[in-house]
């Protein structure tokens, strides 16, 4: 299990993480979508250790997660990442994808979770403008 609470990560002056929280129970699988530059990337540094929060906790399995700056290379990563099973959190710019495979999906925005829910409502039918507006310009 991921649990990641209220997490905030800083460049600098630039807060690009503002307060995410988000718990992957086992064996199951999170899409996070949303645009260039909306925290995609820099949200699975952080949970992958690779890169240190400013605020909040992340835990995998109930062990918190310490960003390390040296010598975690990739194949250490997916080695972490099949270690904990099936669990997963994916960034993909592939919707079609991650509605097949998802159970939940996360449209981020701004360092924030804008909308979360089944691939069915957040893909499918989604409830806020931003979500739609993004789902319009990549499908
Ligand atoms: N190492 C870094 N130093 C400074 N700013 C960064 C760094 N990495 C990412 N950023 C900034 O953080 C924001 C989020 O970037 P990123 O996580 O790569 O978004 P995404 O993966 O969704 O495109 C952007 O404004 C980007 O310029
Ligand atoms: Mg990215």
């Amino acid at each position: 299990m991921i649990e990641i609470k209220d997490v905030r990560k800083s460049f600098g002056l630039l807060e690009v993480i503002r307060g995410v929280s988000l718990t992957v129970r086992k064996g199951e699988v999170v899409s996070i979508i949303g645009s260039s530059g909306s925290g995609k990337s820099t949200l699975l540094m952080c949970i992958n250790g690779l890169e240190m929060i400013q605020a909040g906790r992340i835990t995998v399995d109930g062990t918190e997660v310490h960003a390390r700056s040296t010598d975690l290379n990739h194949l250490d990563t997916l080695r972490l990442l099949s270690a904990e099973g099936m669990t997963m959190i994916v960034v993909t710019h592939e919707i079609a994808f991650a509605r097949e495979v998802s159970h939940r999906v996360a449209f981020l925005q701004s360092g924030q979770i804008h909308e979360i829910g089944s691939p069915e409502q957040v893909i499918g039918n989604p409830q806020r403008p931003e979500t739609a507006e993004f789902l319009r310009a990549v499908l």
